[in-house]
């Protein structure tokens, strides 16, 4: 049997519209919104109008690239939540519309399982996918955990932020350098010319599994504003060197959580999700501790790390075979419950 369907996702400031069948991605089409650059930031209201503006091009190049008509889809996924309400509303009510023209059925999807989940994708750059059950270090935005993932639909929390993310982290970081948002990618790209250990930065002392990123960005200010008095160009001067220190920092605090979750459940098939798992440093970081540590590790393509639909129609796709469909009076949520 195929399944072909359409995914939707809008939480933030990415609209996306892919096709999939069965698991093989047809299109993964992604309009980014320069309006938040010089805001240093999201600016909801700004999101969810160029959402309004996006979606309907956005799904038409979807369907065209994947060279199918609208009649040949099985069903429409979309990201529930969690994410900003008024752009959630925008790819929910878009679904909801679509799906009473064509008179197929709906699917909820939560953001974060779908983020997972684009593990089980196949394309030209993913032809494996992990075995149940694997542990997946989910790093976004928004989020930071330590998932048992045992099924499609059942999923264990292990570890999770007790406040920022390490994305968070990594862009607030970005911003006090006065690098543009987001920030993660710069890092990324400085920190590679620089020393890692040339500054060091206090590790969080959390219990268990948990992590905690905001003393980072406070140790980090500080620290800048004490270096700045003395040399009004330090930042400029040691760029590199302060990326590298940070993202050293964010990493180790990363990967010392995960190896004691993993040691304590003895799996070890290891996958990464999310937009901070584009890092190349964390990726490099993440292959040798699972050589040495003898893990499977699954390291997903750049294009299925960040905000995309393709991730929200693999979650659709398991809930269709699951027959899980949504009604059409369902309402977006700004917090997810898998948290
Ligand atoms: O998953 P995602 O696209 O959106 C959320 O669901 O939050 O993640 C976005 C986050 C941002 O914080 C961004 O700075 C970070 O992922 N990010 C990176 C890199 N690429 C994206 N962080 C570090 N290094 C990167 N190469
Ligand atoms: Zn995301």
């Amino acid at each position: 049997m195929s399944i072909t369907i359409l995914g939707i996702e809008s939480s933030c400031d990415d609209t996306s519209a892919a096709v999939i069948r069965n698991r093989e991605v047809l299109s993964n089409v992604i309009a980014n919104q320069k309006v938040h650059e010089e805001y240093g930031g999201v600016v909801p209201e700004l999101a969810s109008r160029a959402h309004q503006q996006n979606i309907i091009p956005v799904v038409d190049t979807a369907l065209k690239k994947a060279g199918i008509g609208k009649a040949e889809l099985d069903a429409i996924a979309f990201t529930r939540g969690p994410g900003l309400l008024g752009s959630l509303l925008v790819g929910t009510s878009f679904a909801k519309s679509f799906a009473l023209a064509l008179n197929i059925p709906i699917i909820e999807v939560d953001h974060l399982k779908a983020h997972i989940l684009a593990h089980f994708l196949i394309n030209e750059n993913q032809k494996q996918s992990p075995e149940f059950p694997f542990i997946c270090l989910t790093v976004s935005g928004g989020h930071t955990q330590i998932v048992q993932v045992n099924s499609p639909s059942d999923m264990k929390i292990l570890g999770k932020t007790i406040d920022d993310a390490a994305g968070e982290a990594f862009d607030k970081a970005a911003k006090i350098m006065g690098l543009p948002y987001p920030g993660g990618p710069h890092i990324d790209r400085l920190a590679k010319e620089g020393n890692p250990l040339a500054f060091k930065f206090p590790e969080p002392r959390i219990k268990e599994y948990d992590y905690s990123f905001s003393g980072l960005k406070t140790s980090f200010l500080y620290f800048l504003r004490d270096r700045l008095k003395e040399n009004d160009r330090f930042i400029e001067e040691n760029m590199a060197d302060l990326a590298a220190s940070i993202q050293h920092t964010i990493i180790v605090t990363l990967l010392k959580k995960l190896e004691k979750a993993v040691k304590s459940t003895r799996i070890k098939q290891i996958a990464v999700a999310g937009g901070v798992s584009a890092n190349s440093g964390l990726r490099n970081s993440l292959q040798q501790l699972a050589d040495s540590n003898g893990w499977k590790l699954f390291l997903p393509p750049f294009e299925f790390t960040t905000d995309n639909a393709a991730m929200i129609a693999i979650a659709g796709h398991f809930k269709y075979l699951d027959k899980e469909f949504a009604s059409q009076d369902i309402a977006p949520y700004s917090k997810s419950s898998f948290r």
